[in-house]
């Protein structure tokens, strides 16, 4: 099993379950209601403790009283906290509305705490980790976190998660060995299918896999030295059941990505075994 550092966020999910989406300004009740950890890189070192690897996290805790509830969930799920440096501050709180209907999640998120700083990724032994991954966000502290890392790095291979469409977030991905990008982060630039994200996205990558999940419709990825959208390698979506909570499934598939390459598996397998984590988180409720 690996070692594995994962850069990014953590926050506190409440998480209020209603039959359907309610229309505004509706006032609607509950059916349940659950507080738990969140964030991608935390969610994404939940998933990839579970599968059993060495999962450090390093994302900025608050002093609050929220805090003391997500450190709780991220040691009961196993994920190492010695990296999160704690900052005066709110802890970031996303309120969501699952519908029961058909699994969507509706983030209404909060934030109000100093971001990961370059130092805080400058003092962890970077190279006693197999993975490093980064949540792709405040473009500028991130790409030079990242360059940091590559310098003090031998060859341990760097994820960059791409998942919202953030000014000059395209910065960040010379220095990637594998990019995840997400469907919405496709939509946003005008791409309605990953196939054609990934081959226009190839000249600023060349170095770098490059994946995008598609929901129900599947994966696909496009290895380094292959450029057109035929050269994609798809897998489907794996289906167990009803989907009933999508919350973290992007999160989920990110961490069978990096579950699948730590073991030496093909892209075609990757995505495959991706697909079927993702598939079994979206038919349960919370993280697998
Ligand atoms: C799911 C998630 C939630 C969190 C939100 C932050 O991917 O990480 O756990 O509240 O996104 O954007």
């Amino acid at each position: 099993m690996s070692q594995i550092l994962l850069a990014g966020t953590a926050t506190l999910d409440i998480v209020n379950t209603v039959d359907h989406y309610p229309q505004e300004d509706d006032e609607v009740r509950a059916s349940a209601s659950r507080v738990a950890s969140g964030g991608n890189a935390a969610n994404c070192a939940a998933v990839l403790a579970s599968l059993g690897h060495q999962a450090h996290l390093c994302a900025v805790l608050a002093d609050d009283a929220s805090a003391a509830s997500v450190r709780d969930a991220l040691r009961q799920a196993e994920v190492d906290l010695r990296h999160c440096p704690q900052r005066s501050g709110a802890t970031p709180t996303s309120y969501i509305t699952l519908s029961a209907a058909n699994g969507s999640r509706t983030i209404i998120h909060h934030r109000d705490l100093p971001e990961l700083e370059s130092e805080d990724i400058a003092r962890i032994p970077l190279e006693d980790y197999d993975w490093l991954h980064f949540e792709g966000r405040n473009v500028a502290t991130t790409a030079h976190q990242i360059r940091l890392a590559r310098r003090r790095l031998r060859d341990q291979p760097i994820s960059v998660e791409i998942e919202k469409p953030r000014p000059g977030i395209q910065r960040l991905f010379a220095y990637a060995d594998v990019l995840l990008f997400s469907r919405a982060f496709a939509l946003a630039n005008g791409f309605t299918a990953a196939e054609a994200l990934l081959s226009a996205l190839r000249p600023q990558a060349p170095q770098a896999i490059l994946v995008c999940a598609w929901g129900e419709d599947g994966a696909w990825a496009l290895a380094p030295g292959d450029r057109r959208r035929f050269d994609c390698v798809h897998a489907p979506a794996f289906r167990t059941g009803p989907v009933v909570d999508t919350l973290g499934a992007g999160d989920t598939f990110n961490a069978g990505i990096i579950d699948a390459l730590c073991a030496g598996a093909m892209l075609e397998e990757a995505l495959a075994h991706a697909n079927r984590l993702a598939g079994l988180k979206v038919a349960r409720e919370g993280l697998l």
